[in-house]
């Protein structure tokens, strides 16, 4: 069996602050010597630039099957290529969205949730998946320019109460995002190197 490295998911609704927390947590590891790399969806991948380009800057959304259809599409290239490799290596991958962001984004549409996990079969457990806990008004003040104000905080509310049950199943562990981030981070280094028994 090769080596086995160590999967980390960090969730949230827009602008949880799940960018800024992947990007410090990488950081901080790499510091303390870690092998620890960073990596979002949509991938840089071509399916994952298709989404970007066709997906998430259309003013009309796709119908919700497609789009749950290219999101598990993406996640099987960024798993097979560049996830599984890099754990295969050995390296500590933190993942900026992964297969939670689709149950609950794509669930939010009203898609069935169980049909959902089922075409991303090919998707790994994470070793830990946080959510990060803001709530959508403290969400929607970091938000500039946002082009569907009216819509976002109901969408948002929906995205929240799917994340909400994952954490209640013990699928993904929360954390607050409410406070300075400095502080967030901290909790997140400690289940990590807890995890890590270090
Ligand atoms: N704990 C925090 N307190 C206050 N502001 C924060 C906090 N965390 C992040 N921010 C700010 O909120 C904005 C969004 O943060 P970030 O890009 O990390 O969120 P995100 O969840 O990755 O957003 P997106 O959904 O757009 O990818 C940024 O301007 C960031 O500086
Ligand atoms: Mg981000």
């Amino acid at each position: 069996m090769t080596k086995r490295g160590f999967f980390i998911c960090i969730e949230g609704l827009d602008k949880s602050g799940k960018t800024s927390q992947s990007v410090i947590l990488v950081e901080t590891l790499s510091k303390r010597g870690f092998n620890a790399i960073y990596t979002t969806e949509p991938s840089d991948g071509e399916i994952g630039r298709f989404i970007r380009r066709h997906v998430l800057r259309r003013e009309r959304r796709v119908p919700a099957v497609v789009e749950a259809l290219l999101f598990a599409a993406d996640r099987a290239d960024h798993t097979e290529n560049m996830i599984k490799p890099m754990l295969q290596a050995g390296k500590i991958v933190v993942s900026d969205r992964y297969l939670h962001s689709s149950l609950a984004y794509q669930g939010a549409t009203g898609l069935d949730v169980e049909w959902i996990r089922k075409i991303n079969r090919s998707a790994i457990k994470p070793d830990l998946a946080i959510y990060l806990d803001v709530p959508v008004e403290v969400a929607m003040k970091r938000c500039v320019n946002n082009k569907s104000v009216m819509e976002w905080p109901n969408i948002q509310r929906r995205v929240q109460n799917l994340y909400l049950q994952f954490v209640r199943k013990g699928e993904m562990i929360p954390v607050n995002g409410n406070r300075p981030m400095e502080d967030a981070a901290k909790d997140i280094l400690t289940l990590v190197l807890e995890r890590l028994n270090c």
